[in-house]
């Protein structure tokens, strides 16, 4: 599991084959790849999926762009209404399966990439190109860890609850969305989803890594009614949680990021943040999902780049 600093793991493009594509809640996919020797994984790291058949882009040869003139376009990415580019997902879980590993990815479909994946039936193949990023670290002098998740930001956290239950922790969850229907998670048959924002084992698959969830949705419809940062505040007034004592692990909307961020600062308790930028290579090289950050430069920041130096960073370390 990842401790200090970052290591940069193997990678690679892989054709996965898909075992199970499912609606979870209204427009929300599970998607079950299972890829052989997939390499090793941390919760918090991402894969870039193509979003259209893998044939789409074979054969293609080099498009003519004679000197001083418009390029002739006729390649097939560049005329379809196909994703030209991959579309980077969380990793929401990893199981392994001898030299195999199913991979999860939980998303939400926004487009047309998202569109066409969810599509995809079982034994479909599908290239998957990873991993991607740094994963969060798990603090082993810390007693507690907290997830605060909000809409297609809590995938990374189901499996990051694995890994934290496998590493001794305890773990409670804070899991929100705009309404009950696109909550992305399966409830507990009869288990109290409760209004006050108390923890209950209500959400499967934090249940089922030994970790109480509070729900709360922006309507009211499920749960708590207002937004999770909200009923973190509250949770870190009562439990008098302090720095040291607690890790907060969050990935969600960037306003609900920013503001747990800032009632842990000030709270003084380490906050890991799973920023989700707008990505076109997802590997350093575009330079389109720049974050600004701290530095000590004369001006006290610099361009950082989610994809590579993150998608996890300190809360303290990134300037909104
Ligand atoms: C590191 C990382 C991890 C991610 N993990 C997940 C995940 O686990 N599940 C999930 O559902 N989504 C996740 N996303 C967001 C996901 O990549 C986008 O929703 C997806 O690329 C949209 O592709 P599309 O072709 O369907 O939509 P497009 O047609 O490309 O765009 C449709 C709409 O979605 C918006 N959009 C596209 N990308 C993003 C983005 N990165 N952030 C916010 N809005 C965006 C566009 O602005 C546009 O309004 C992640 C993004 C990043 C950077
Ligand atoms: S997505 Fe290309 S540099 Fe980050």
């Amino acid at each position: 599991m990842h401790t200090e600093g970052h290591t940069r793991t193997a990678r690679g493009v892989f054709t996965g084959e898909v075992v199970a594509n499912r609606a979870i809640c209204r427009g929300h996919y599970r998607l079950q790849v299972l890829v052989e020797r997939f390499p090793p994984t941390q919760p918090g790291q991402f894969v870039q999926v193509q979003c259209r058949p893998l044939e789409a882009l074979a054969g293609n040869t080099v498009s003519e762009w004679p000197a001083g003139r418009p390029p002739t376009l006729t390649q097939p990415e560049l005329r379809d209404t196909e994703a030209f580019l991959r579309r980077p997902l969380s990793l929401a879980g990893r199981t392994e399966h001898g030299d195999d590993v199913e991979l999860s990815l939980v998303y939400r479909v926004v487009g047309v990439g998202t569109r066409w994946l969810a599509g995809l039936g079982g034994g479909e193949p599908v290239s998957v190109l990873g991993p991607l990023g740094n994963g969060f670290t798990i603090r082993g002098e810390a007693e507690r860890a907290v997830l605060v998740g909000g809409g297609v930001g809590i995938p990374p956290l189901m499996y990051l609850a694995h890994a934290l239950a496998a590493a001794g922790k305890k773990t409670i969850v804070f899991a929100g969305a705009r309404t009950g229907e696109v909550l992305p998670l399966t409830l507990v048959p009869g288990a109290r989803v409760e209004a006050d924002g108390r923890a209950t084992p209500c959400v499967a698959e934090f249940a089922a890594a030994g970790a109480p969830s509070v729900v709360a949705t922006d309507d009211g419809s499920m749960g708590y009614r207002g937004f999770i940062s909200e009923a973190l505040s509250h949770w870190l007034e009562q439990s008098g949680a302090k720095g040291g004592q607690v890790v907060v692990y969050c990935c969600g909307p960037e306003a609900m990021m920013q503001a747990v961020a800032a009632a842990c600062v000030s709270a003084d308790i380490e906050c890991q943040l799973a920023l989700e930028r707008h990505m076109a290579c997802g590997m350093g090289t575009c330079q389109s999902c720049v974050v600004k950050t701290t530095a000590d430069s004369a001006d006290g920041w610099k361009y950082s780049l989610c994809c590579q130096d993150g998608p996890v960073f300190d809360a303290r370390d990134v300037l909104w």
